[in-house]
């Protein structure tokens, strides 16, 4: 099995996916990382050098590469349901998990991490809050298409794996 986080930038699919992983006993994969390392240079790099374009296909390709892959958590990038049919790719591989926070709360986590991603680098906090309130109107639909959407704020560990184990995803021995 393949679980997929997904959500906004901030919604902390990362680190969910690192500690969620962690307590299933299987491998933690983050795309963003992942691209990282293979490609020797950083996302903001990758965008300002070769385009969001070329980013989008190396992060379907890394998806693809991935999908046959067992006991796997992946934490996606913020826009990777929203090209490509990502999302399709997603749901006939494995189960998505859209991590929910409102714009608010995300323009609050947003504004001290703002740097490293180049799609909000130096945006005012007024500049932020309209930006993802936008961008979370036009991504929604896809975010949406997710089998589980769970609350991302407080997101409690347990209630999530216990959610996991009802639906069948996850069978400790
Ligand atoms: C992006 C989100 C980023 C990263 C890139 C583009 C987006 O990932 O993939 O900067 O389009 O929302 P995080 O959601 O991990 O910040």
């Amino acid at each position: 099995m393949i679980l997929y986080l997904i959500g906004f930038m901030g919604s902390g699919k990362s680190t969910t996916g690192t500690r969620l992983a962690s307590k299933l006993g299987w491998e933690f994969i983050d795309l963003d990382t992942e691209i990282e390392n293979k490609t020797g240079l950083t996302i903001s790099q990758i965008f300002s050098e070769k385009g969001e374009e070329f980013f989008r296909s190396l992060e379907t390709e890394l998806l693809h590469e991935l999908g046959n892959r067992k006991d796997l958590v992946i934490s996606c990038g913020g826009g990777t349901p929203c090209f490509n049919n990502n999302m399709d790719y997603m749901n006939s591989r494995g189960h998505t998990i859209y991590l929910k926070l409102q714009a608010r709360a995300l323009t609050d986590r947003l504004i001290k991490s703002s740097a490293n991603r180049p799609l909000i680098k130096g945006l005012s906090e007024k500049e932020l809050q309209e930006y993802i309130e936008a961008a979370l109107h036009n991504r929604e639909p896809y975010y949406n298409m997710s089998k589980s959407i769970i609350k991302g704020l407080s997101l409690d560990l347990s209630q999530l794996i216990d959610h996991l184990k009802s639906e069948g995803l996850y069978n400790p021995l």
